[in-house]
């Protein structure tokens, strides 16, 4: 009886040991991460066209915007080199970047960027596309699989042929339809800033 019981014993405390491990790990179940959101853009302070000589740039308002509503991380992308304030003095230097497809170095760092799954991106219309620090932007960091939310302000040309650039800078990473909103009005409107912003994110 006494050897019966010397082996039953160990048996049972193994078989209630391993019971409570399940249980245990059945609580453990690890719970959805909230998502985090980031609203990175480049914007020019200084002459700027069809609005002088501004403060805060028009894609930076637009930027704080989408900010507000989503409960996003503003980031501004920032020339480790500034542009010249002079509106034809900046044209010729983004010209010139355009041109040559170049990467001007930035300053500044996201932190935990792989925490971020939705990405808004702002910018300026430059030359028909994104300026040449947003893509060394997104050259720094890995956007694969990341929802990338284009914007831009322009005087003109919308999105340009950035949304389709963009598409191909990062061909693992999805990228939806851009918000375009005038310069000037960006700079002047707050309402219809956060009316147009409101039906892009319903959108
Ligand atoms: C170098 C440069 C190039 C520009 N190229 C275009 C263009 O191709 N198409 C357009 O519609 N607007 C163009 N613009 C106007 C800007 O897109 C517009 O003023 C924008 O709102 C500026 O935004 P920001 O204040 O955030 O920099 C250009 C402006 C600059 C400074």
């Amino acid at each position: 009886m006494k050897t019966i019981l010397s082996l039953l014993l160990p048996l049972c405390l193994f078989i209630g040991c391993t019971q409570s491990q399940d249980a245990k790990s059945q609580k453990a179940e690890p719970k959805p991460k909230p998502q985090k959101v980031l609203v990175a853009f480049f914007s020019k302070t200084g002459d700027n066209y069809a609005v002088g000589n501004i403060k805060v740039g028009n894609t930076h308002k637009v930027a704080q915007e989408i900010a507000s509503q989503t409960n996003g991380t503003l980031f501004e992308i920032k020339p480790a080199k500034p542009y010249p304030d002079a509106y034809k003095a900046c044209k010729e230097v983004a010209e010139e970047e355009f041109k040559t497809n170049a990467r001007p170095k930035i300053q500044g760092y996201v932190e935990d960027m792989e925490e971020y799954d939705t990405v808004y991106l702002g910018f300026p219309i430059w030359w028909g596309d994104a300026p040449m620090p947003v893509y060394t932007f997104l050259e720094k960091y890995n956007f694969n699989g990341k929802h990338i939310y284009p914007f831009a302000t322009h005087e003109g040309s919308a999105m340009g042929h950035s949304e389709s650039a963009l598409k191909k800078a990062l061909p693992k990473s999805t990228v939806h339809k851009g918000l375009a909103i005038y310069g000037h009005t960006a700079q002047k409107d707050a309402k219809f800033v956060e009316t147009a912003v409101k039906n892009w994110l319903k959108d």
